[in-house]
């Protein structure tokens, strides 16, 4: 087994490089990936930066070139649903792409032939994170997250997003990291702790946040990671 852990920002693994103490660093295709032996697991880890595009190539190469056959993302995100609150997790059932649009053509909005609007994550992680969330005394909300390359702080928007596709979260990789896995066959995870409401206050919320929602984020990925090696 080897198992990929991925964010976006360099907040959002900081805290697990923190836990391994040491890590090799290996400079690859403009990206820096850590890889670390861990309970008698091989880990590799990085942080993609901001968006699909980047979280795209930072997910096929840690399959591709590193050969993680399980995928584990950490980060933060903008509530949708008004019972995520700052801190709150939220577990990912399926994804979307918000910005995804060939409306023009008759096609539903997230959609393009031959691929679909969501991606489901893997069902048994998801009952994993229900295990570990009780073991650690968490609240953690399933729900879907709709991904798009667009920082939202804007009421109308999340709404919209909320409504089109029935997400709880949003934010800015997790749709493409699926989109990946999916097509290469690798189960994948995808958790988030909520920096913001996606709203005016967004960018000020999530200045505020980030750290400490990422590090609740990143704890929890690493108890999922504790049980999978167990
Ligand atoms: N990640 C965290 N908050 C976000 C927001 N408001 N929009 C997009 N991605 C985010």
């Amino acid at each position: 087994m080897k198992i990929a852990i991925m964010g976006a920002m360099p907040e959002e693994i900081a805290p697990i490089l923190e836990k391994l103490g040491s890590y090799k660093t290996i400079e690859y295709a403009g990206n820096r990936y850590y890889e670390a032996a861990y309970r008698g697991v091989d880990l590799v880890i990085a942080y993609s930066k901001i968006g699909k595009v980047f979280s795209a190539l930072t997910a096929t190469t840690m399959i591709e070139h590193f050969g993680a056959d399980r995928l584990l993302f950490s980060g933060v995100a903008g509530a949708i649903s008004s019972t995520l609150k700052v801190g709150d997790l939220i577990v990912a059932t399926k994804l979307s792409q918000h910005d995804l649009d060939i409306t023009a053509f008759g096609h539903p909005y997230g959609y393009v032939p031959e691929g679909a609007v969501f991606v489901a994550a893997d069902k048994q992680m998801i009952e994993l994170s229900k295990k570990v969330a009780s073991e650690m005394g968490k609240c953690v909300q399933e729900g879907i997250i709709a991904t798009g390359d667009q920082f939202v702080a804007n009421e109308e928007r999340k709404n919209w997003i909320g409504a089109t596709f029935g997400a709880d979260a949003l934010e800015m990789e997790g749709g493409s990291v699926a989109v990946v896995c999916d097509a290469l066959g690798v189960p994948f995870f995808i958790l988030r702790a909520i920096s913001d409401a996606a709203d005016m206050d967004a960018s000020f919320s999530f200045d505020e946040f980030l750290q400490t929602s990422a590090q609740e984020s990143a704890e929890f990925v690493m108890k999922m990671v504790d049980q999978l090696v167990s």
